[in-house]
């Protein structure tokens, strides 16, 4: 079976598969409605979730089918020390395919292995987010294009999960990268390098310390939470905490065009003024994850060769 891990791997033509189908479903969600029924997912956040948890739920029962939950940590057998291996051997004899977010970078790699049902990262640590690339990519279809784009990625870039298979992705597109963090927050290195690796030495990227030299350029500001529990220390969080943030006032010299995009959940890093603008896409980009969600399903649970990412 095929499994969702990384965006490292994923070609234009997986993406634009997904896209696709995910457009037809948004255009007809009824024509899907019964596809899987009796198909169950099962749930394993070993880690807070909303909107990955709550549209992954939506995107199955919306397909015919239904969830089973392994609830918190501390409502688990986890809490009596049981291994992520055990936990998703026994969970996949429950289920038709499995959804796993996990604070250890990895974890969804290693997981993979012991599971013959496709299984989906949902986030693991600091790594990637694969899924979330997709609602993301949908997004920015959407409002902006996927070729001949410029977009400025900002925050933190570092422990950012969202940000890393984002970029991986982009590299399949026209695309010109901007990334923007403090210097202790930047992307890792070995990221940068993947992606000079990927587009032949060709990559159109950059790094900056600040938004305003580059705002001007942007079709869209993908900002990001500075993810304050991936810290090994409280005190370095304090240093960056607050910086980066945008409002109406930040935004001033932006293009009337641009699109600003977010994961969520924000913590204070775009003022609420911005909400009721035409840049605001990030309530938007919440809601294609049901969409989405619901295409990558229906390719993955699909047995007439839908296929899926690896
Ligand atoms: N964007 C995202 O992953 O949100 P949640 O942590 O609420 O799932």
């Amino acid at each position: 079976h095929d499994h969702v891990i990384t965006s490292k791997h994923l070609s234009r033509a997986d993406i634009e598969t997904v896209l696709d189908r995910a457009a037809e479903i948004a255009a007809d969600p009824s024509a899907v409605a019964d596809r899987h029924a009796g198909a169950l997912l099962g749930l394993l956040f070993f880690e807070p979730s909303t909107r990955t948890k709550m549209s992954f739920e939506t995107a199955m029962k919306r397909l015919g089918g239904d969830v089973v939950d392994m609830g918190s940590v501390e409502s688990s057998s986890v809490k009596k020390g049981e291994t992520l291996a055990d936990t998703v051997r026994v969970i996949e004899g429950y289920a038709d395919a499995l959804v796993l977010r996990h604070p250890k970078e990895g974890a969804a790699t290693m997981a993979s292995e012991f599971v013959d049902v496709p299984l989906l990262n949902a986030g693991d640590g600091a790594g990637q987010h694969p899924t979330q690339t997709l609602l993301d990519l949908y997004t920015i279809r959407e409002n902006a294009g996927l070729d001949d784009l410029t977009i400025g990625i900002m925050g933190d870039l570092k422990y950012g999960r969202t940000v890393h298979s984002l970029a991986y992705a982009l590299s399949n597109f026209d695309t010109r990268q901007h990334f923007i963090s403090p210097e202790s927050l930047q992307l890792p290195r070995e990221v940068v390098y993947d992606l000079h690796q990927q587009q032949g030495g060709r990559a159109q990227l950059r790094e900056h310390e600040t938004l305003e030299d580059v705002l001007p350029e942007l079709d869209v500001l993908y900002v990001t939470r500075i993810q304050r529990e991936r810290f090994p220390d409280e005190s370095e969080y304090r240093k960056v905490a607050g910086e980066y943030q945008i409002d109406t006032e930040t935004l001033e010299d932006a293009g009337d065009d641009l699109t600003v995009m977010h994961p969520l959940p924000r913590v204070d890093e775009i003022a609420p003024e911005i909400d009721d603008t035409d840049y605001a896409a990030y309530f938007e980009q919440a809601h294609n994850g049901v969409p989405v969600r619901m295409a990558l399903l229906d390719l993955l649970l699909s047995t007439d060769g839908g296929g899926g990412d690896e």
